[in-house]
């Protein structure tokens, strides 16, 4: 899996050797690259996804930070564009009934570092793919070509809850004994797995501001209050076209947390790097963070927020 570094290359051992270091939450060892700190892992993935991916002007590309809504937001666009193909409601035979979102929406990071040689290009057109890449990081062709960045973020005292939660689900032995305040002193800090997250949101935030038609930013928030509305706008985006308002309905309905997370698949399933598919599906609330930071922790947060957003017209 990403926290583990079995599938490195030596040319990454060599490269990543000389960038700064650092003991992060859930992992011994993290690496500062372009700004941001990584595991070894997806590291390795970033660095291929640059070398070798070669993005098509059809392409679209969902970004986020981890535990920003990823999941959802992969099943809400594969069933737009596939609603021709798979109609919704189904008979049972909707690929996201039996399939977990991760195994439809490729990985870009995750799929190189685990199969350095993979190619996308046989992808069908229009290629659907993820990636938590910063907007600093990604592959120039990505920056270069028409191709569409859908990018969803999440009120962080929510997301780092979540991702509190997920990494003791995931290596409850590495976390057991760290505690939650250290965990949100390098949160608000920026050196956390992934981290800063803040410079991430906020630079597809500018992205999105500078070049409308190639950034488009959601929130988890907007789409929990109104999904119909802002699957509509995403579709409007992607330009797919007109879509029935029963159609609209169903994909929601479909791609709930309620109808997604009590599928067979999605409670009994693993994907092929060991983690388990449930484990992406907890409580798919906003304002959940209230159940595990304390007042303090949360003002914590809530300074952080306000020294990095402001001036920014990002509100949380
Ligand atoms: P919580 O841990 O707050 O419940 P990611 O997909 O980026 O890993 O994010 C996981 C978060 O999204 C989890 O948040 C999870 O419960 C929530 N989630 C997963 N599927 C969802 C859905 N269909 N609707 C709303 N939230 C969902």
């Amino acid at each position: 899996d990403y926290l583990r570094d079995e599938l490195l290359t030596q040319e990454t051992r060599d490269m990543i050797s000389s960038l700064p270091k650092e003991k992060g939450w859930l992992v011994s060892e993290m690496y500062q690259f372009q700004g941001r700190w990584h595991t070894q892992a997806l590291l390795q993935g970033i660095l291929i996804c640059q070398k070798r991916f070669e993005a098509k002007d059809s392409d679209i590309i969902l970004v986020t930070n981890p535990k920003s809504g990823t999941t959802w937001l992969k099943a809400l666009v594969f069933a737009l564009l596939h609603r021709h193909k798979f109609p919704v409601p189904s008979l049972g035979n909707h690929p996201l009934l039996v399939t977990n979102p991760h195994l439809l929406v490729p990985f870009l990071e995750g799929v190189y570092y685990e199969s350095p040689d993979f190619d996308f290009s046989g992808l069908p057109t229009p290629r659907l793919m993820n990636t938590h890449i910063p907007y600093l990081s990604l592959p120039e062709s990505i920056k270069s070509s028409s191709c569409k960045i859908v990018y969803c973020c999440r009120n962080p005292k929510d997301m780092f809850v979540s991702l509190w939660h997920f990494g003791k689900k995931l290596a409850p032995e590495e976390t057991a004994d760290y505690p939650i305040e250290k965990a949100v002193e390098a949160f608000c800090e920026g050196k956390f797995i992934g981290g800063p997250f803040w410079e991430h949101i906020l630079e597809y935030w500018y992205a999105s501001r500078e070049n409308p038609n190639k950034v488009l930013f959601v929130t988890y928030e907007e789409l929990k209050k109104q999904t119909g509305a802002e699957m509509k706008q995403i579709a409007e985006f992607l330009g797919c076209g007109f879509i029935e308002e029963e159609e609209v309905r169903e994909i929601v309905k479909l791609c709930s947390f309620e109808s997604l997370s009590n599928l067979e698949v999605n409670r009994a399933g693993k994907l092929p790097n060991g983690i388990e598919t449930k484990s992406f599906f907890r409580k798919g609330e906003t304002g959940g963070w209230r159940d595990t930071l304390s007042e303090s922790l949360a003002e914590e947060i809530d300074r952080t927020i306000e020294e990095k957003f402001h001036g920014s017209g990002l509100k949380f």
